[in-house]
């Protein structure tokens, strides 16, 4: 059993993150008589004169539906400003571990995706005891069927394809949704099934203008006067590079975005209907999380919190078949979690009329 246990949030924000905060102090404090520390800014609060306060239940009242995350946040990676400073990265664990040790930490509940969970498990390895909760709007995180903030991204993607409709509807236009996903096509796949897109390009399926095109053309020639379009910002032209607003370098990770706007210029020269384009962005992960989301934060939240109880390190909480268990977090970061191009929901969606926008699209596609 810890005496008192830190908490961190790391990576991009997502719906969701202070229900697992608020969760993990009220079930550490009043269950397991645990002090929480809070640290703040990711693993960056752990470095130089750390940035840590206190976690009392009376702190985390009233967070369920507040959006963001009360501790900070960031993605630039653990190590950067060690970069900056030309020094290694194992002085930086070394670092962080000395000062945890000051702070009286033992072991560490680390909210994040991929990067910030590799990390997580490299402390692991080092002595301080992690449990990892799976976060990402990309829903991307291998072994767990969601990450907390997935759903309410993928409502504020519906919503957003409700709204694009009415609008495309009545200007007889072809209107072209750009969402996050810069691996997987999860938010694209299924704000699509669910907001009506005609068209859903993913990283998983690359897509050809020409495909895309004459699915427009086949709803003109049905009488559909408008088509509507979700991509994700990770998908790719055949023949094509991955669109990025910045490349990055070693201080800054890279940016994507921009392939709905390529498509809408390209588009519209091929088929010559009026086409605009939506970058839904941040509006994604700002704002409130819902009902969903606060549940499975919370859920989470305690159930990480026990299993540090029980012993149980180096592992991240995972929904698996409706309940919460614990898997190895080496095995959650080894590969992401892709859309499977044949798996079922893909299928359904072609069965529904929907293009991938990919080559062979026709084969999948009966005659109307
Ligand atoms: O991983 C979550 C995510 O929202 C991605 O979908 C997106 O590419 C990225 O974060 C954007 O991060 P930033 O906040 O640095 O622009």
């Amino acid at each position: 059993m810890y005496g008192t246990i830190g908490i961190l949030t790391g990576g991009g924000d997502a719906p969701g993150l202070n229900a697992v905060i608020r969760a993990v102090v009220k079930t550490a404090t009043c269950e397991h008589g645990m002090r929480v520390i809070g640290v703040e800014d990711g693993f960056e609060g752990l470095l130089g004169a750390t940035k840590t306060r206190l976690l009392s239940p009376s702190e985390v009242r009233g967070l369920l539906p507040r959006g963001g995350t009360i501790l900070g946040t960031r993605n630039r990676g653990f190590f950067v400003e060690r970069a900056k400073e030309n020094r290694s990265v194992e002085t930086a664990y070394d670092e962080a571990i000395a000062n945890m040790r000051v702070l009286g930490i033992d072991a560490l509940v680390v909210l994040g995706g991929e990067g910030t969970l590799t990390i997580a498990n490299e402390f692991d390895k080092r002595g301080i005891r992690v449990c990892g909760v799976p976060k990402t709007i990309d829903n991307d995180l291998a072994c767990t069927e969601l990450t907390f903030g997935f759903v309410t991204a993928l409502d504020i993607a519906t919503e957003a394809l409700d709204r694009l409709h009415t609008t495309a509807e009545s200007h007889d236009r072809v209107m072209i949704l750009e969402v996050m996903g810069r691996h997987a096509g999860w938010i694209a796949l299924h704000s699509g099934i669910a907001g009506g897109a005609d068209v859903i390009l993913i990283p998983e399926i690359p897509f050809s203008l020409q495909t895309v095109a004459d699915k427009i053309r086949a709803r003109d020639l049905a009488g559909s006067n408008f088509s509507i379009i979700v991509v994700a910002e990770g998908a790719i032209e055949i023949g094509h590079e991955l669109v990025y607003q910045d490349k990055g370098d070693e201080l800054h990770s890279p940016r994507l975005g921009g392939i709905g706007n390529h498509l809408q210029r390209d588009l519209e020269e091929a088929t010559g209907r009026e086409t605009r384009c939506v970058v839904l962005g941040h509006l994604q992960r700002g704002g409130r999380p819902n009902a969903f989301d606060r549940m499975l934060a919370t859920n989470f939240g305690s159930c990480a919190v026990r299993a540090l109880a029980n012993g149980e390190h180096g592992v991240m909480v995972a929904l698996q078949a409706g309940d919460v268990v614990t898997v190895p977090i080496t095995e959650a970061v080894k590969n992401i979690k892709s859309v499977p191009p044949n798996g079922q929901l893909v299928r359904t969606a072609r069965d529904t009329g929907i293009s991938f926008g990919a080559p062979d699209e026709a084969n999948y596609h009966k005659p109307l």
